[in-house]
């Protein structure tokens, strides 16, 4: 029905108006992340020169531009709306890679339906996302739009927010279009620069790379958006190996294929030619939809007559775009999503806000506890310190484009809201979140994130101090602000700004217990803090509701349960650092550095924090590991049973890790990898028998012939609290 539809539709059409079909702009208007802000537009689409739109955000403004698609245009062919709905809508939930952190697949799935219901609400039916790019580099900004460094758990994510997006059926109007990014690679841009190059191995790529957007794609995700990189020398968008060869044909991908922002105009720049010849190699390659750049509206046509594209290329582009609005029932109703009530009762609704608040204190990871300072006792003086403490512009993280930091809980009045009367809550700024004009000036394009006070460092410093001294313990609100992460915004040097970082000292040297709750978009160094604090929570950017989210941690509420999903680094010089390396042949053996090994002279080879590392107000014991079978061949499969038992006073849910690896190999296997995981909920004292299963599948790795084998011989089976906790062992045997 669909391609008789498509089919007659397209009959009808012009070559301007197919072409036209493949163009996406945005009026820009706080939402730009390029150069280039489209023009015209409203006359465009009136002309059938427009495929799609994005920025443009609500009912109102959204019906207003369909109606100028489906009354002014010739074939009124409705337009897709499309958003960077990243980490919720309008009600804001933790930045990604904090979600990440709950290793909770249902609840990132549902983070996922709630923002497609939120953003179908309100006019959407596309959003940009999941972004699954896998990053080992924590300088690079975008880490905090992803879910770190682990291949398997990327993509799991991946899958989980597709389906959490698209929901059972596409068109049932309050499902969105998925769009995975950036395809591909772009997480592993060289020296964590944003937009830089990339270049890997064929065997790295498919092994670690490439499988969170197949699973994207597997889970039917209805679109994917090339990356700005390039990749084998040639940029994504024009990359025909990656979006025809690998994507469509080896993947079967059915969607739709959309650039980023400008990026075949960029291909200039890259140095592969003028506007026309990339726009050509753009659509010859599979690129369907040209982000802003209009590239294929000015210059297709041209290419058509000099034989530089065909018109199958420019019918299969046309084609692929009016089937997703066909699959969102955009010909059937084009104002599907443009429903007032809908809006009214969905937007910032009870279960939206109440879910942030759930959401942001499930994303923490507490990665210090020394004394059991936390959970906070509700008794006595608390002295809140810091400049995220009392800060509503910082706690929505990147992205939040749809979001309103102003309807954000600060963690002063959460906390206050916490503890009622119990306790007396001071409260002092301490520092700027940087003290540095000229960075402050380039944090704060998007709006003003870093505020200088008026007062003088050495001012803001001693009234922390003076209000520290009168607390029986300070908890200090310290790290980066919002913008410090996301796109365009790579660091070199990963630590906590100077500002804060003297005034955690001074806190420290007041010899009250000191608990430092960091937000960040990226992992941190943190050595110095993790030496004089008595606590470390990190709280990433909780979003909307962060300061009932850390509330709830601090005092108990919520006993924290995340592990990281990325590693913290002792310094800049240790990265790209994470935890499925190779062994080398001239491993570090355990104990003091050894010369002609592989290390640093200077610092270890270990990170300060671990993936897969959290701590919990309880504790967990895990023994009795017994396999069903010590051998099995390539179709059986073993049982690995194991008691976890809760071993501390507090209910609480810990996240138990499979690791393999495989010591002997035709190809070198990583020391271990993460092959599956379970997330448990035990009360105090309870015991449960744990399972998983391996199977040829959990074995097999790209060999060099990039065929996905198992190769016979003897595994390492290995269960963990953390990548670097291993607390069962055990061999297994592939025969
Ligand atoms: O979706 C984003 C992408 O992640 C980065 N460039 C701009 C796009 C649209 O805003």
């Amino acid at each position: 029905k669909m391609n008789a539809f498509i089919t007659a539709l397209m009959g009808k059409m012009t070559l301007t108006e197919k072409i036209g079909q493949l163009n996406l702009l945005t009026p820009g208007g706080g939402v730009a992340t390029g150069a280039v802000v489209s023009t015209d537009v409203e006359a465009k689409i009136s002309s059938g020169k427009v495929g799609g739109l994005f920025g443009v955000i609500g009912v109102d403004k959204i019906r207003q531009a369909q109606e100028l698609a489906v009354t002014h245009s010739r074939l009124k062919i409705p337009l897709l709306f499309g958003s960077d709905v990243i980490h919720g809508y309008k009600t804001s939930f933790p930045i990604p890679l904090g979600l990440s952190c709950s290793w909770d697949m249902g609840l990132i799935t549902r983070s996922a339906r709630l923002a497609a219901r939120e953003s179908a609400a309100d006019g959407l039916s596309w959003v940009f996302s999941p972004m699954v790019d896998i990053a080992r580099d924590p300088r690079w900004g975008r880490v905090a739009e992803g879910s770190g460094e682990d291949t398997y758990l990327g993509a799991k994510i991946a899958a989980a927010m597709v389906k959490g997006y698209q929901g059972n059926h596409l068109g049932d109007g309050n499902s969105v279009m998925a769009c995975v990014k950036h395809f591909a690679l772009y997480g592993a841009a060289e020296a964590g620069r944003d937009y830089n190059t990339t270049d890997m191995s064929r065997i790295k790529m498919y092994e670690y790379y490439l499988p969170p957007y197949k699973a994207a794609v597997d889970a039917g995700a209805g679109s994917i958006m090339t990356s700005f990189n390039e990749i084998d020398g040639i940029p994504a968008s024009a990359n025909r190996w990656l979006l025809t060869d690998l994507l469509r044909k080896q993947w079967g991908f059915k969607g739709m294929v959309v650039t980023d922002y400008t990026s075949i105009n960029e291909m200039i720049d890259h140095g592969l030619g003028d506007l026309a010849t990339v726009s050509a190699l753009a659509l010859k390659a599979g690129v369907d939809m040209d982000m802003v750049g209009e590239g294929f509206l000015t210059t297709l046509e041209r290419s058509l007559k000099t034989h530089r594209v065909s018109i199958a290329d420019i019918d299969a582009a046309c084609r692929r775009i009016l089937e997703a609005k066909y699959k969102l029932g955009l010909f059937e109703d084009p104002y599907r999503y443009c429903n007032k009530a809908a809006a009214a009762t969905e937007i910032r609704s009870n279960e939206q806000l109440q879910a942030a608040r759930e959401f942001g204190a499930r994303a923490c990871v507490l990665l210090k506890n020394e004394k059991q300072v936390l959970p906070l006792k509700k008794t006595g003086t608390i002295a809140l310190i810091g400049p995220l403490a009392n800060n509503k512009n910082n706690m929505l993280g990147t992205w939040a484009v749809n979001g309103d930091p102003q309807l954000s809980v600060p963690v002063l009045t959460g906390m206050k809201q916490a503890a009622g009367n119990a306790v007396n809550i001071l409260y002092a700024k301490g520092a700027n979140i940087s003290d540095d004009t000229s960075f402050a000036k380039k944090v704060n394009v998007f709006g003003e994130r870093i505020d200088i006070d008026s007062r003088s460092p050495a001012d803001m410093l001693s009234e922390a101090v003076n209000t520290a001294a009168k607390a029986d313990v300070v908890v200090a609100v310290v790290g980066e602000a919002s913008e410090m992460s996301g796109e365009a915004a790579s660091r070199s040097d990963i630590g906590i700004p100077e500002s804060q970082r003297k005034l955690i000292q001074a806190l420290a040297q007041t010899g009250k217990p000191l608990v430092l709750v960091v937000m960040s978009g990226r992992p941190l160094t943190l050595n110095m803090e993790n030496e004089v604090a008595a606590a470390m929570l990190q709280a990433w950017f909780p979003g909307q509701e962060a300061g009932n989210a850390i509330a709830d941690v601090l005092f108990g509420a919520y006993n924290p349960s995340g592990k990281l999903t990325m590693s913290f680094p002792r310094n800049v010089g240790q990265i790209p650092i994470y935890y499925n390396h190779k062994n080398t042949g001239r491993p570090q053996p355990e104990g003091p550095t050894q010369k002609f090994r592989s290390n640093y002279l200077d610092v270890e080879n270990d990170p300060l924090f671990p993936f897969g590392y959290g701590l919990s107000y309880t504790t967990f014991k895990y023994d009795h590991l017994t396999l069903s079978a010590v051998r099995m061949s390539s179709q059986q499969s073993v049982d690995v049973a194991f008691t976890l038992t809760n071993t501390g006073s507090y209910a609480g849910e810990e996240v138990v890790q499979l690791y393999l690896r495989d010591p002997v190999a035709s190809v070198t296997r990583p020391v271990k990898e993460l092959k599956d995981f379970q997330k448990v909920l035990l009360q105090p004292g309870e015991s449960k028998q744990l399972h998983f299963t391996i199977d040829k599948e959990k074995l097999s790795f790209f060999n060099s012939k990039l065929q996905w084998e198992a190769e016979p011989g003897s595994f390492d089976v290995m269960i963990g609290a953390s990548s670097a906790d291993i607390r069962l062992k055990a061999k297994l045997e592939l025969q």
